[in-house]
């Protein structure tokens, strides 16, 4: 299969339009050596042909012009994307939905029942969307069930129930329901190979564990280094733990974890918040990853496995 990251930052983007921090401000001014990265989101193919979309971001319209193979320009309205999953309901994957609105069928989403109740509610997007092209719904569950996906023909996707935070719009805010959030298994049929990706992941369940531990290649949650990053900054009150993404750095953070996995295992961290220092690819934090064995996705970056 094939993995092509078309945002790489988490919600805000890098830089962020309102932030002067000394990340945004030093990608701005090209004071640090660090990439722009537009907001979360993959698309996953068998043949660079077809394809299934990870999470609609804000920055869609510009991904998607950055990413000429999701064009394949076959007749006077195409599009390469079959299929869209969406991860959460959070706005940096959600919102770019709206910009799919012309699309001459109804969209085919596939989500949980916690996310569809999100976005047809708290932040009523799918009733929106009924107006334009509509929706065409697909559950998931989290129950195990092994699922294929359209745009996607040689991979088989299983989705996890995780423990991260629901958006601030929706009933489950601070009380996380089963399905507010997920983790991907995808697994190629051909190649043999597997990937979890989870964008958002609050806490290192069991199940979610046995999952990365039986991956060939990581994809997982980059938001924070530190817990207190953004409050640190006087960027926000908010820690990474209580919107659901563990850090990095620190006792039981990522980092600790990533270690325990094999040395085979690529590890890649996506989904980086805008005040995350391993932004600056010259930063000490940077190369303590390098040390690991950890790399920081950005935007372009295609894995094949
Ligand atoms: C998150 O990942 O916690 C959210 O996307 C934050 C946001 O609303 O940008
Ligand atoms: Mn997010
Ligand atoms: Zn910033």
């Amino acid at each position: 299969m094939f993995i092509r990251i078309l945002g790489s930052a988490a919600g805000g983007g890098f830089p962020q339009w309102n932030c002067n921090c000394p990340m945004c401000t030093g990608v701005r001014t090209g004071s640090i050596n660090a990439r722009v990265r537009t907001q979360s989101s993959i698309a996953v193919s068998h043949d660079r042909c077809d394809w299934v979309l990870f999470n609609a971001s804000p920055d869609i319209l510009t991904q998607i012009q950055q990413c000429g193979v999701l064009q394949p320009a076959r007749q006077l309205r195409d599009t390469g994307i079959q299929s869209i999953v969406l991860m959460d309901a959070q706005i940096d994957h959600t919102t770019g939905l709206l910009m799919l609105r012309e699309h001459r069928q109804a969209l085919s989403i596939w989500c949980t029942a916690a996310v569809r109740e999100d976005l047809s509610e708290g932040n009523p997007l799918f009733r929106v969307l009924d107006h334009y092209s509509g929706i065409d719904w697909h559950e998931l569950t989290t129950d195990g069930n092994v699922c294929q996906i359209p745009g996607a023909a040689s991979v088989t996707f299983t989705a996890l129930s995780l423990t991260s935070n629901a958006p601030p719009y929706s009933p489950h805010r601070d009380k996380p329901v089963d399905g507010d959030t997920i983790g991907m298994m995808m697994s190629d049929t051909v190649s043999g190979r597997s990937v979890f990706y989870a964008p958002g992941l609050g806490e290192m369940e069991t199940h979610v564990w046995e999952a990365m531990q039986s991956a060939d290649v990581v994809l997982i949650d980059g938001t924070m280094w530190t817990d207190d990053e953004m409050i640190q900054r006087g960027a926000s009150n908010k820690t990474a733990r209580s919107m659901g993404h563990l850090p990095q750095s620190g006792s039981g953070g990522m980092l600790e974890w990533l270690d325990k996995l094999p040395e085979s295992t690529r590890k890649i961290l996506i989904h980086i918040n805008n005040t995350n220092p391993i932004l600056d690819e010259d930063s000490e934090e940077r190369s303590i990853l390098d040390d690991h064995g950890v790399e920081v996705a950005h935007d372009g970056l295609e894995l094949e496995i």
